[in-house]
C-alpha cells in the first residue's frame, strides 16, 4: 500500500511541477556558454580567466546579478556596443541557463587569502 503511494506520487510528481521544464538547465547554459560566450568570456574550463580586460570575469557571480544584466541588456536600461547585440537573441530560457552555468562556476571574483 505504502509503496503503491510513492509510486503513484512520483508519477505525478512531473504533471503537478510543470514549472520543471523551465527550470535552468546547467548544461545547457554550458552549450551555449561555448557557443556564443566563450570567444570573449573565455573558454571551457578557463572561464575566471578573459581573453582581454575589457570583457569582465562571469565565473562564480551570482545568478540573478548575471540574468539580470542580460535583461537590462536586452531592454536597454543597460547598454553596450557589444553586450547589447550578444544579449539581443537570447530567450528567457537562454538567459536562465547561461546564469545558472555562470554562477555554478568556482570564481575567483572574491579576493585571495
Ligand atoms: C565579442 C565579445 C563578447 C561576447 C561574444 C560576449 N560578451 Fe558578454 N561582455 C563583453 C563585454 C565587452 C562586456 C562589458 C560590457 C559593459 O561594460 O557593459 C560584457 C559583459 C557581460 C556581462 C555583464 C558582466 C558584469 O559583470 O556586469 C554579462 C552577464 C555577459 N557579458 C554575458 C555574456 C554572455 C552570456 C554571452 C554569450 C551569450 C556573452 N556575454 C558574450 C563581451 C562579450
Amino acid at each position: 500500500m505504502k509503496k503503491t503511494f510513492v509510486i503513484a506520487a512520483l508519477l505525478a510528481a512531473p504533471a503537478l511541477a510543470p514549472w520543471s521544464a523551465q527550470a535552468a538547465d546547467i548544461a545547457a547554459g554550458k552549450a551555449k556558454a561555448e557557443a556564443q560566450c566563450a570567444a570573449c568570456h573565455a573558454v571551457e574550463g578557463n572561464w575566471n580567466k578573459t581573453m582581454d580586460p575589457a570583457y569582465p570575469k562571469l565565473a562564480g557571480q551570482h545568478k540573478d546579478y548575471l540574468a539580470n544584466t542580460l535583461k537590462q541588456y536586452q531592454n536597454g536600461a543597460r547598454n553596450n556596443a557589444i553586450m547589447t547585440g550578444m544579449a539581443a537573441g537570447l530567450s528567457k530560457k537562454d538567459i536562465a541557463d547561461l546564469s545558472a552555468f555562470f554562477a555554478s562556476l568556482e570564481g575567483d571574483l572574491y579576493l585571495k587569502k
